[in-house]
């Protein structure tokens, strides 16, 4: 047994919406602990639950059942104020989308988090982040001038800029070519590395999810299989693509 409690521990978790023509169960019984700096890919068809299990991680949703801990605090014991402080502290999210505040700066967008922190020096380590992620002569632009890959980076630069325990990121290659999509799983990769996050990565790219540590597969809203032993590489299709891509400059 570890001696410090989990990042992540989501204990059977189930999901259901009803409407006017019945219940859908989304998430049944989802139930797996993720420990400090481990890295978990999800994977599953369309519609198999993926997204609304992050949402709920995030604290974004609320589940039917069961219990979502964060660094042992138990997300849904808490109001939603108080849980959006500790997303706010403790969690950085990462949407296929971008979900980029389109009247804000490149600047402006990653100062935020650091603001709602109270964070006196959010400027300067806005700024500093954006270096890292490659965009330092971008602070002053808006999203829409930006390319994918770039607001993708802004999106990264604001996710990790307050030091998350844990990123969630919901397919953050889907809305990117295969070349830039690299780009930005490369430099995730790094940032989450240095600075030890817990990373909760859904995707369809096995080549992506066989660099995770642990692959969750999600089947119909249930766990279908939590695998931490290596991807047989071979039985990844070889891309030529990636053969042609190496590591981005810092
Ligand atoms: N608020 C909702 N109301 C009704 N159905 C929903 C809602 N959210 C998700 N669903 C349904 O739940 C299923 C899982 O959705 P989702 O979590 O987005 O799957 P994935 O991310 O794996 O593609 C889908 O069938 C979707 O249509
Ligand atoms: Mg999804």
């Amino acid at each position: 047994m570890p001696s410090s409690p989990p990042i992540v521990s989501v204990e059977h978790v189930f999901k259901s919406v009803t409407d006017s023509t019945g219940t859908l169960d989304i998430l049944r019984d989802i139930d797996f602990t993720l420990g400090a700096r481990e890295t978990a890919a999800i994977v599953g068809a369309s519609g198999s639950g993926k997204s609304t299990l992050l949402g709920i991680i995030a604290g974004l949703d609320v589940p039917t059942r069961g219990t979502v801990r964060i660094g042992g605090e138990d997300l849904f014991a808490l109001d939603e104020d108080a849980r959006a402080a500790l997303r706010g502290r403790k969690i950085g999210f990462v949407f296929q989308s971008f979900q980029l505040l389109a009247n804000y700066t490149a600047l402006e967008n990653v100062m935020l988090p650091l603001e709602t922190a109270g964070r006196r020096d959010a400027r300067k380590a806005a700024a500093d982040m954006l270096a890292r992620v490659g965009l330092g002569q971008r602070l002053g632009h808006y999203p829409k001038v930006l390319s994918g890959g770039e607001q993708q980076r802004v999106a990264l630069a604001r996710a990790f800029v307050v030091q998350p325990q844990l990123l969630l990121a919901d397919e953050p290659t889907g809305s990117l070519d295969f070349a830039t999509g690299e780009q930005v799983m490369q430099l995730m990769f790094e940032l989450n590395r240095e600075q030890g996050t817990t990373l909760v990565l859904v995707t369809h790219d096995r080549g992506i999810a066989a660099r995770c540590e642990r692959r969750i597969t999600i089947e119909a809203g249930r766990v279908a299989a939590n695998e931490t032993t290596a991807f047989d590489e071979a039985a990844v299709p070889a891309d030529p693509a990636r053969a042609a891509i190496g590591s981005i400059a810092p």
